[in-house]
């Protein structure tokens, strides 16, 4: 089946899903968006109050800090696939639970094999962990701090995958220091492929 329609498959069971609680307080539904010939997929954690709104990932304050160190790093947002840990938004921006990560990781593994992205950026930790644990990396996971920016390899079915934890892109909201740092990294993030 052709990537397009099997995507779109995905984004249909998305839409009506009802594994976890969080089709009762959800919006809409956020699936991901961007190209389906990415060689890049970002995985950030979960929507938040205008991703939920809107239908669309990272598209409030932390999404206009990712679209700048995109930017900043010479990389389209519609040469990437965008998508998260979580397709629905927790009530209050709460942290997802295992529960909802369990239930709504087959989607993102799903999109995964679709796209089939030769480099995987985690934002955040959530996302962090569940990629790490997805591809074998728990024994290497430090804290973000010591790991942000380095490209871990990996080797898969489909061929070698490189993995590139970053700190989400809201760690600027509270820490401004932290542009200097994400600039950094996402500059040694386009250069990996
Ligand atoms: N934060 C995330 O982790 N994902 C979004 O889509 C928006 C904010």
């Amino acid at each position: 089946m052709p990537r397009e329609e099997e995507m779109k498959k995905l984004e249909e069971g998305i839409k009506k899903c009802r594994h976890c609680e969080l089709w009762k307080t959800r919006t809409k539904p956020v699936a991901g968006e961007g190209s389906l010939s990415a060689k890049l997929m970002l995985v950030g954690e979960a929507p938040g109050y205008y991703e939920d709104l809107k239908g669309r990932p990272f598209v409030g304050k932390a999404g206009k800090m990712l679209d700048e160190l995109l930017d900043s790093a010479g990389l389209e947002r519609n040469e990437v696939y965008i998508a998260n840990v979580l397709k629905c938004r927790p009530p209050g921006n709460r942290n997802p639970a295992v529960v909802e990560i369990n239930a709504c990781a087959p989607y993102l593994d799903a999109q995964l094999e679709i796209i089939e992205p030769a480099v995987i950026a985690t934002l955040g930790n959530f996302s962090l962990g569940y990629i790490f644990d997805k591809f074998g990396l728990r024994p290497e996971k430090e804290k973000i701090s010591r790991i942000h920016g380095k490209v871990f390899k990996v080797s898969t079915v489909a061929g070698i995958k490189k993995i590139v934890p970053l700190y989400h892109p809201a760690v600027t909201t509270y820490n401004s220091g932290m542009k200097g740092v994400l600039i950094d990294d996402f500059k040694a993030l386009a250069n990996c492929f």
